[in-house]
Order: structure tokens, then sequence, then C-alpha cells
């Protein structure tokens, strides 16, 4: 399998030391996809139907639909394409699994300069590791995705002081259409370059890791900060009990001497 790569780097060159809480070393990589252009077509026709119903702001100046797979069930077709698993498998040097928990598992985010949309802050991911797939680019200026180079501690740290992050900390990634990014963003400082001009549109599809589904941020307040209504406290406790404390167990038992 040949997968044409625009852009790579580690996770470990990332953060300048090697990580202990991660998936693997995936930093973040830019890959041309194969998704079918009809398939990516149809999903941007329905957010764009969908947008003023379901797309909400509520932290971090990110305006997204929640659970969109519900809302545009062709997204499935995406998110469980063996292909496209097989792809960030290699990619990312481990084995994944779709993220369980649905209200996140699929998102798709409006990045533009109009107020109602926006540009992410500075942030961590609370999964582990996600798939970006530009739907729409519009004549751009600004959108870059921006990672922090070093501690994300140190740099929310930084950038929570009011302290401007200098360029020379900051890796850039143009999105491109055709072109996905996966990063591993969990304990990666990140955001997105606020936007002067145009419009973007990006499909988020979530992973963890099929064997260590434990590493993983999403608390329940980050969560909640996103979804008040908790009604997805039932499927995040479940998958707590059934997949990720009995892999955490065996981690352990496996790991001591
Ligand atoms: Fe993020």
């Amino acid at each position: 399998m040949t997968v044409e790569i625009a852009a790579r780097h580690s996770r470990s060159e990332i953060t300048g030391y090697p990580n202990y809480h991660q998936v693997s070393d995936l930093g973040v990589v830019q890959f041309r996809h194969s998704y079918d252009d009809d398939l990516l077509g149809h999903i941007l026709k329905r957010a764009l139907e969908i947008k003023e119903m379901h797309a909400d702001k509520r932290q971090l100046n990110l305006n997204y639909i929640r659970d969109a797979a519900s809302h545009i069930p062709e997204i499935n077709d995406l998110l469980h394409s063996p292909r496209r698993m097989e792809v960030a498998e290699k990619l990312s040097g481990t084995r994944l699994e779709p993220y369980p928990i649905s209200i996140i598992s699929s998102i798709i985010t409006f990045t533009s300069a109009r107020p109602e949309d926006g540009a992410i802050t500075w942030h961590a991911d609370g999964v582990p590791v996600t798939e970006l797939i530009p739907l729409s680019i519009i004549d751009p200026q600004g959108g870059e995705l921006e990672l922090y180079r070093g501690s994300a501690d140190e740099g929310l740290y930084r950038a929570h002081s009011g302290e401007e992050i200098p360029q020379d900390r900051i890796i850039s990634i143009q999105h491109r259409e055709g072109f996905s990014v996966l990063g591993q963003l969990m304990r990666l400082m990140h955001r997105v370059r606020p936007m002067t001009r145009g419009y973007r549109i990006t499909l988020n599809l979530n992973f963890r890791s099929a064997e260590k589904p434990f590493i993983d941020d999403n608390t329940m307040c980050y969560l909640a900060a996103d979804n008040p209504d908790f009604e997805w406290q039932n499927a995040y406790i479940e998958d707590v009990k059934a997949r990720q404390l009995p892999a955490y167990l065996r981690s352990i038992s496996a790991a001591s001497p």
C-alpha cells in the first residue's frame, strides 16, 4: 500500500522528548486520501443543510455538529471503512478503532472569520487520534493547523497567560482538499490559526488505540463542556467498565515485575 505523504512529524519530534501517554509515536501526518468525491460532496451538502439546526459553539471558539453520523448516516461508510482503518493504522504504527462515544466519534467543524464560526483556540484534544478530512476549502487566509513544539502543559500555561506563542515554536500545516490530516493531538497543544478570509468545512473522524483504549483525555468534564445534556454518560461509563478498565488492568499486570 503506497500513500502519498505531504507532511509528517513524529510525536517525539514535536514535543522534543519521548512520550509515555500515547498510542504510538504518531504526531501528525498529512496524506492524500482516496475517499469517494460523491460521498464527500453529499456529506458537505447535508452538513450545510443541517448546520443552522445542529451546529453549536460552546467552548474553545469551535462551531461544530456533534454526532455527525447520526444526522448524516453516509458518514458511517467512512467511519467503518476497512481501507481507511488500514491506512490510519499503517500511518500511526498501531492498531486503532473508531472512537466509541458517538457525540465525538464523528463531528463536522465550521471554520471561518464569521462570528458564528471561528477557529479553535489553543488546546489539546480529549480524543487520542483524529482524522481531519476537508470537505470544502474556499479562498482561505489563515485556517492552518498549528502545533506547539514542546510540552502541551507548558504551552497551555504560556497561551493562557496571554503570551504570544513565537513562530519558531509552531509547526504549521495548511489543509488541502484531497488530503487528510491524521494526528495524535491528545497532549499536543494546537489550534487553528484564525481565519481572516474564506471558509473551511471539515469532517473529523476520531480513533483510539484498540489495545489501550484507556489512553484517552476525554474527561467527563471536558465532554460535558461541549455536551451539557449528559445523554452520553451511560455509554461513557459502560465503555470504562467493559473496555477501558479491563485493558488497563491487563496492561499494569503485564508491566509488573
Ligand atoms: Fe484539536
